[in-house]
């Protein structure tokens, strides 16, 4: 019997990812504001530790930041005496995370490439991370393009560690069948948010939005675990975890998961 499914159309445009990162980095860091420069964020922190202590990483192992944006992480793992890669689809993102390294005097490359298609040889790195670059990505099947990217990068016998927003309920209705339609037209609403000057001072800074309306990257957590598994990975650890930013933001619900590609 055929089945009786609602039809729900989302609207992307074409190099959405590109677009609205480059736009939106571009916009925050030419405005002159501090942004994502100073440390890694103490959630990430704790998480992180927990999974270097949990899968026995040793320093001089080699790891990968897949949405490295401007480069915090990767400069703080880095420092704790790993060999790390950035990649990012912002030219003007990598750029800043290059400056940083460089400030920083850290030996971290950091490139311009795409999470969902790398030109990395297969089984190049020990581990592989992703700290708020997989909640940007709604639909589906580019998630799991990304998640099989980095099994394909990966020695057998790494490790992936995720940490990304999450949410409460179930997004994908198996009753829905979700649309994906690509478009022309730039038609992603303008978010305005605070950032701070290196004076202290608080700015407005205008950017396009993260997703298009109907379109969501959080996932619940029985959805991200089939996801980890349906791209090869056995799940170490995935929990649900929330965040506080600063007291004047209310809690984010964040997921975390430990995974491991076998031997
Ligand atoms: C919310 S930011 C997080 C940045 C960084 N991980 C951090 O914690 O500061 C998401 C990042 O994902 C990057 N990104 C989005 N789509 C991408 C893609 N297809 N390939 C590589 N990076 C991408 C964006 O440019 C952005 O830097």
């Amino acid at each position: 019997m055929k089945q009786n499914r609602s039809k729900r159309i989302v609207k992307v445009p074409e190099d959405y990812y590109y677009r609205v990162h480059e736009t939106r980095y571009k916009k925050i860091l030419g405005s002159g504001s501090v942004y994502r420069q100073k440390k890694m964020n103490s959630n990430v922190l704790s998480s992180w530790k927990e999974f270097v202590s949990m899968v026995n990483l040793v320093p001089g192992a080699s790891g990968i930041e897949f949405g490295s944006g401007t480069g915090v992480n990767t400069i703080t793992i880095s420092q704790q005496g790993f060999q790390m890669t950035g990649i990012d689809i912002s030219p003007t993102a990598v750029q800043k995370a290059n400056e940083l390294a460089k400030k920083n005097e850290e030996p971290v490359k950091f490139v311009v490439g795409d999470m969902f298609a790398t030109n990395i040889y297969p089984e190049s790195f020990d581990f592989a991370v992703n700290i708020w670059a997989l909640h940007v990505v709604g639909e589906q099947h580019l998630r799991d393009k990304h998640l099989s990217e980095c099994y394909r990068v990966l020695k057998p016998g790494g490790y992936l560690f995720l940490h990304n927003e999450s949410s409460e309920k179930d997004i994908l209705n198996l009753n829905e069948e979700v649309v994906i339609e690509e478009v022309k037209e730039w038609n992603i609403p303008e978010l305005t948010n605070k950032f701070e000057m290196p004076n202290g001072e608080k700015i407005q800074v205008c950017f396009p939005d993260h997703m298009p309306s109907d379109l969501s990257g959080r996932r619940s957590l029985g959805e991200h675990k089939d996801e980890l598994e349906k791209a090869g990975f056995r799940i170490l650890k995935c929990y649900g975890d929330e965040m506080h930013c600063s007291p004047s933001i209310p809690g984010n619900q964040v997921m975390v998961a430990f995974a491991y590609k076998e031997k």
